[in-house]
């Protein structure tokens, strides 16, 4: 006889569903500037070659470590976590850069992406805080700071 497990961590059914879903969106824009990072470490050129050559890999190797928190804790509010590229563009606030830009426009891509994706992870924090989801809230107050400092570094880049 099997036995249905079921969940009780003391967030509601409903409020577990809606979170999974607020940190699938976190996800799909954490997979999707995770993307784009190590894209542009691949294909940038001109004189700044070396330093962004670098940044970027230090930048995605600490997104992909972030992908898999963010994934698991969905699962541990017991929801599927998305985990095809189809999902994530359909999930995703940042859009896909077409081509190869320019260095400066990939520092100004970065950027936007790094601010979307800490407003995605903004966005979902009342409701977070109001369902007294501590390991969520967590992680996102981690992940905000990260996106803002990243933030802050590529933009630094392009001031005189
Ligand atoms: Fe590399």
């Amino acid at each position: 006889m099997s036995k249905k497990s079921t969940i009780n961590i003391g967030i509601p059914e409903g409020v577990r569903i809606k979170i999974a879903g607020g940190l699938s969106h976190l996800l799909a824009d954490s997979y999707t500037l995770y993307l784009m990072t190590h894209n542009f470490h691949w294909n940038v050129k001109g004189p700044m070659f070396n330093t962004l050559h670098v940044m970027f890999m230090q930048q995605y190797t600490e997104q992909w470590t972030a992908l898999d928190l963010i994934a698991e804790r969905i699962r541990a509010l017991g929801l599927p976590a998305p985990g095809t590229y189809k999902e994530f563009v359909k999930l995703a606030s940042i859009k896909e850069v077409e081509g190869v830009p320019k260095a400066t426009d990939m520092i100004q891509h970065l950027v936007e992406a790094q601010e979307a994706t800490a407003r995605t992870a903004r966005d979902l924090f009342p409701m977070v805080n109001d369902a007294n989801d501590q390991p969520t809230a967590d992680l996102l107050t981690q992940r905000i700071d990260v996106h803002e400092k990243t933030a802050w570094m590529l933009r630094s880049l392009l001031e005189e």
